[in-house]
């Protein structure tokens, strides 16, 4: 089985950097012991930010599948917009990844698919990679208009990559997260999962003719069931929000090793 990507959506927690740090030394401690494992990447709020990366290049400077992403950001790099945060700052800080339109921020900030395609070109334009995420919402799912529903934000949330855009070399990550998934314990089967993934593939290769990408499931994971995702060879990883740092963070060590078993 090729590597799988692992990500850890903190999301509003934790409340120190002191637990933080518990957290991000416990993960990249059990990554720099086996040496095998998924490629993980961990996404902490952003005051965490730096002096996560400051502990990941002095104390696991030789990792190089454990990495760190942010949760948002703005879609200019510079400029005067009071409180937010840019993917050029992101990057100087030494961040890799940028989750991209998290349904959360849809739902709680109003960010619309415009917004969301302005972010994920900025996070590109600067060389980093975002981390895009689609889903239905439940009545959706029931009147069987998730593919739909998903197709529509694909579209518009990719509308200013064109085929100029060098998509060829650029890395892009697609996580497919129905909302009705999203912190209610209840996860989608990863036979419908696949069914999406193979329906997500299509429309990369065909409409957008992206090469580079890896599409990952969200919603729900954790330890229990993780394994089923992880198997579907259409699955490339997953993204984990509240059980990254359910148990003091030893959830997410259990994740991980149920993840090296598969390898
Ligand atoms: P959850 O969150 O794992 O708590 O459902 C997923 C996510 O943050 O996207």
């Amino acid at each position: 089985m090729k590597n799988k990507i692992i990500i850890a959506n903190w999301k509003m927690a934790p409340n120190s950097f002191k637990e933080a740090r518990v957290f991000f030394r416990a993960a990249a401690n059990y990554a720099k012991k086996t040496q095998k494992g998924a490629e993980i990447i961990v996404a902490p709020p952003f005051v965490y930010l730096e002096p996560l990366s400051k502990i990941l290049n002095s104390e696991f400077y030789i990792l190089n599948s454990f990495k760190l992403g942010a949760q948002d950001c703005f879609w200019e790099q510079q400029g005067a917009y009071t409180g937010e945060i840019s993917p050029l700052m992101l990057k100087n800080l030494g961040c890799e990844y940028v989750i991209v339109g998290h349904s959360e921020r849809r739902k709680y900030y109003n960010e619309t698919d415009e917004i969301i395609a302005k972010k994920l070109k900025a996070v590109l334009d600067i060389g980093l990679t975002p981390i895009l995420c689609v889903g239905e919402n439940l009545s959706e799912r029931k009147k069987g208009r998730h593919f739909n529903v998903v197709k529509k934000q694909l579209e518009k949330n990719l509308k200013y990559l064109t085929m100029n855009y060098g998509l060829e070399k650029a890395a892009l990550i697609v996580a497919y997260e129905p909302i009705w998934a999203i912190g209610t314990g209840i996860f989608c089967n990863p036979k419908d999962a696949v069914e999406m993934h193979r329906f997500i593939k299509n429309i990369l290769n065909l409409k957008f003719k992206i090469k580079n990408f890896k599409l990952l499931y969200g919603g729900s994971v954790d330890s229990k069931n993780i394994d089923g995702f992880l198997r579907q060879p259409e699955i490339d990883g997953v993204l984990v929000g509240g059980a990254s740092i359910k148990e003091g963070g030893k959830d997410f060590i259990k994740i991980l090793k149920i993840a090296d078993k598969l390898l």
